[in-house]
């Protein structure tokens, strides 16, 4: 486990250790973890351009204004989009690529706790948690590969399961046949093997797709029916009774996801881009292929890997099934470009 002291001691370097005007990409940082981790970034980040990828101008706008109070060089793009759809996201990303030729970091975060369809046809808990997230990121690797050459950080970071990873439903691949809590490892799976392979295709950009443990935010505020219901029970006992030994404070989560988007204990494959530099007992972790440098993490709330994930990883790529996902997820950007419904 790297402690608090140790992610807190490297945050605080980064004022030193990484350039001023990082340009950094915000995707679902009006509340909860994305918010948090934002509102840390920019205690650090010297004058940094922060594009704030959200569906609430207003929602953003306050978070910026915050912000702006620790940091008044922090320069903010609020760009309006329902990441939920993925023709949005593409324009949202259009209007980063027409301003910036480099992204030094994307942190993705938006997601909600939904089970009907999307207006594009996806599981809509899916849409804004994995194809918008994955799309963003491919959308934008071309400036990230930019940043790769011309700085000492270029990462992304998707916050969402990473270490949970589990079976592949290959013959479900949408994930439109089983309940929710039922492809939770098949979706994260999903996840870090499509983040793997965007990272063979930038060996200078770092992936690190982490898990945040349980945090207490507005998650499951919405969620309508007994499941709702269900769900906010739950947050009750966890973040009320429970939470002194369970869940990770609001705030240490948000020093975390810095020291994710920013340690050099995630480096890419190839490189200068590597962050801040580890200091004491903080070593580069191993990635998603067992190894030092592999330029892909799945992580936990501690920011560290877990040894079983190569081996369910190892198996599903052995079956093909990484490319299966590749396939799949470009397959549905292809039809959504296209117009096309799920059927035709
Ligand atoms: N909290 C936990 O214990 C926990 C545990 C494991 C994994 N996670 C994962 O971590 C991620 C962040 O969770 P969180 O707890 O920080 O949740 P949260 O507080 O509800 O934050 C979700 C963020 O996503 C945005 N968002 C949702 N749907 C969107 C859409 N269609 N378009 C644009 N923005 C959208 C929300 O914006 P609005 O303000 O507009 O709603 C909000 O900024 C999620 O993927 C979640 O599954 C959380």
């Amino acid at each position: 486990m790297v402690s608090l002291p140790d992610v807190v001691a490297s945050n605080a370097r980064i004022p030193t250790t990484l350039p001023r005007n990082l340009v950094v990409v915000f995707a679902g940082a009006t509340t909860g973890i994305g918010e948090a981790t934002l509102k840390a970034f920019v205690k650090y980040a010297v004058a940094p351009r922060i594009y704030f990828l959200a569906r609430s101008p207003e929602s953003a706008n306050r978070v910026a204004e915050e912000c702006k109070l620790t940091n008044p060089q922090a320069n903010f793009t609020i760009i309006k989009v329902d990441l939920s759809t993925v023709m949005q996201t593409d324009r949202a990303c259009d209007e980063i690529k027409a301003k910036e030729k480099h992204v030094n970091l994307v942190v993705t975060s938006a997601g909600e706790v939904r089970l009907d369809l999307s207006p594009e046809g996806l599981h809509i808990a899916l849409a804004a948690a994995f194809y918008t997230r994955i799309r963003i990121a491919q959308n934008l690797l071309p400036l990230l590969v930019a940043a790769s050459k011309s700085s000492t950080l270029a990462r992304v970071v998707n916050v969402a399961g990473g270490t949970k990873e589990g079976q592949i439903f290959t013959d479900d691949l949408p994930g439109l046949k089983r309940p929710l809590y039922r492809i939770r490892g098949h979706i994260i799976s999903m996840t870090t093997l499509a983040m793997e392979t965007l990272s063979e295709q930038a060996p200078g950009v770092a992936f690190v797709h982490d898990y945040p443990g349980t945090v207490m935010t507005p998650l499951v505020d919405g969620v309508p029916g007994w499941v709702g219901i269900c769900l906010r029970l739950v947050a009750f006992i966890l973040g009320g009774l429970l939470a002194r030994w369970v869940c990770v404070p609001i705030e240490e989560c948000g020093e975390r996801h810095v020291f994710l988007g920013t340690s050099a204990k995630y480096p890419p494959k190839q490189g200068a881009a590597v962050g801040v530099p580890t200091l004491g007992d903080v070593k580069a972790t191993n990635g998603v292929d067992g190894a030092k440098n592999s330029g892909m993490y799945s992580v936990a709330w501690d920011c560290e890997d877990r040894e079983k994930v190569v081996e369910i990883l190892d198996g599903l790529r052995k079956k093909g099934t990484k490319e299966l996902v590749w396939d799949h997820v470009n397959g549905e950007f292809e039809r959504i470009k296209a117009g096309k419904g799920v059927d035709e």
